[in-house]
């Protein structure tokens, strides 16, 4: 996974800083200009931003997570199609060639595909602003970088995903053993984004609460989810997720995820998976209708959760997250992972836990959202820990 630019404020990549300034000045728009939305409902793109031309009637949280999944396509920054801290301006040119691209979207969607999103920025451009149109000699087949492909004939049949985690859940203790623990506290480093490895710890609190902090030089950036809500804050900046970003937290801090994950989703798919470092994996796949699916690979042999991807919608396609588990090792009478790396397109970090306390008492208030005195402008937060 590469690592993107290193000598930005260490956990935030320029993409992340754009979405912070959107969210500042969006947030500062809509309190000026905009009539208040009705409770609970989110105001719409054109409401909240002041040159949507192809996204009208899209929810006004939608718009990031687009931006994103535009950036991820292209493989390029905000600023690519961005004027500086001037998002409405339509000065350059790429920002008007996507709103072609994103018609034509649509367009060969509805025509060829019965409307559904078959086809996004990312079938054509693969992470790249021009797209190829010669096949590449020697290159590696786009299949080998899927992840999701698997030899078409497998020898041995293979087992039911409920085989699948049910042997996860007894590879790592049992649900008597897990059960048994109710609180962890995790201490070690963070490293990525080109810097230096800072501190990091975690707080988590059965059932689902989930409190982590990263010490940078004194400034500290937390992710925080408190059963229901969760929320960011750097700095200077706090704010609370939004609907795709709770959903994902509230996954991150399901304590006994390996003996919940079965009611978690009504359906679950089981593929061969590819190889991971070596070694054999199943996919399990979750699914819950309307919403985008879980995909857990399991070492086949040790049963242990390897890797995690899960999506977040947007309007033109769904942005990954990769969680990559590792050096699984005793704690009490259960299995933790004691490292983990979480990828999104064009940026990863790693956390490698060094010291544990389990049982230790953690009060609720810690994972509250509790804004600081200071002037709490929206902010994006770079990373979910
Ligand atoms: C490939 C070009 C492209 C890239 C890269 C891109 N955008 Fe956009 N962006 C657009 C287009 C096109 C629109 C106008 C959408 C419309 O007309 O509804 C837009 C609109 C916006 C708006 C609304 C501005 C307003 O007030 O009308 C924001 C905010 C925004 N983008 C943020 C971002 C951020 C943050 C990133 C980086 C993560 C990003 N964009 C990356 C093409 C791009
Ligand atoms: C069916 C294939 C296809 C899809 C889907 C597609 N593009 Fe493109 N796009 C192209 C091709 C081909 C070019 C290059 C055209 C050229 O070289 O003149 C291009 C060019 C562009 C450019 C101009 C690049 C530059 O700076 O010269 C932008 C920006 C762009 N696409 C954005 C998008 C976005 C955003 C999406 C999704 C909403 C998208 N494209 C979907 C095929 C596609």
């Amino acid at each position: 996974m590469k690592v993107v630019r290193p000598k930005i404020w260490i956990v935030l990549s320029l993409a992340s800083l754009c979405v912070l300034m959107v969210l500042a000045r969006a947030r500062a728009q809509s309190a000026s200009q905009t009539p208040a939305p009705a409770a609970g409902s989110v105001p719409l793109a054109e409401q909240q931003f002041k040159n949507i031309q192809s996204f009208k009637g899209v929810p006004a949280d939608q718009i990031v997570p687009a931006m994103q999944f535009i950036s991820a396509s292209l493989g390029v920054e905000c600023e690519y199609c961005h004027v500086h801290g001037a998002f409405e301006k339509d000065d350059k040119k790429p920002k008007v060639a996507a709103r072609k691209m994103i018609a034509m979207m649509a367009a060969i969607n509805k025509q060829n595909f019965d409307g559904e999103r078959e086809v996004t920025c990312y079938s054509c451009h693969r992470g790249a602003s021009n797209p190829v149109a010669t096949p590449i000699i020697g290159g590696e087949s786009a299949n080998a970088h899927d992840g999701e492909e698997h030899p078409d004939k497998e020898k041995a049949p293979l087992p039911s995903a409920s085989e699948v985690l049910d042997k996860y859940l007894a590879t790592v203790g049992g649900a008597d053993a897990l059960h048994k623990v109710t609180s962890r506290v995790e201490q070690g480093t963070l490293t990525g984004f080109g810097g230096q490895p800072v501190p990091i710890e975690v707080y988590a609190k059965a059932p689902d609460k989930r409190f982590s902090v990263t010490h940078l030089k004194g400034n500290d950036s937390i992710t925080a989810f408190d059963g229901l809500q969760g929320w960011l804050s750097v700095p200077g900046r706090v704010r609370k997720m939004n609907r795709s970003e709770n959903d994902a937290a509230r996954i991150d801090a399901d304590f006994y995820f390996p003996s919940h994950v079965k009611t978690l989703y009504q359906k679950f798919d089981l593929e061969a998976g590819p190889k991971l470092d070596g070694r054999e994996t199943f996919l399990v796949i979750g699914r819950n209708e309307g919403q985008p699916p879980l995909h857990l690979y399991f070492d086949r042999q040790s049963g242990f959760l390897l890797r995690l991807v899960r999506f977040a919608e947007s309007p033109l396609g769904r942005n990954p997250t990769q969680l990559d588990y590792a050096d699984y090792r005793d704690a009490g009478d259960i299995k933790i992972p004691y490292r983990w790396t979480l990828s999104r397109p064009g940026t990863s970090f790693t956390i490698q836990v060094e010291h544990i306390e389990q049982n230790v008492p953690i009060d609720d208030g810690k994972f509250k959202f509790n804004p600081p005195p200071a002037p709490a402008n929206g902010g994006e937060h770079p990373s979910a820990h």
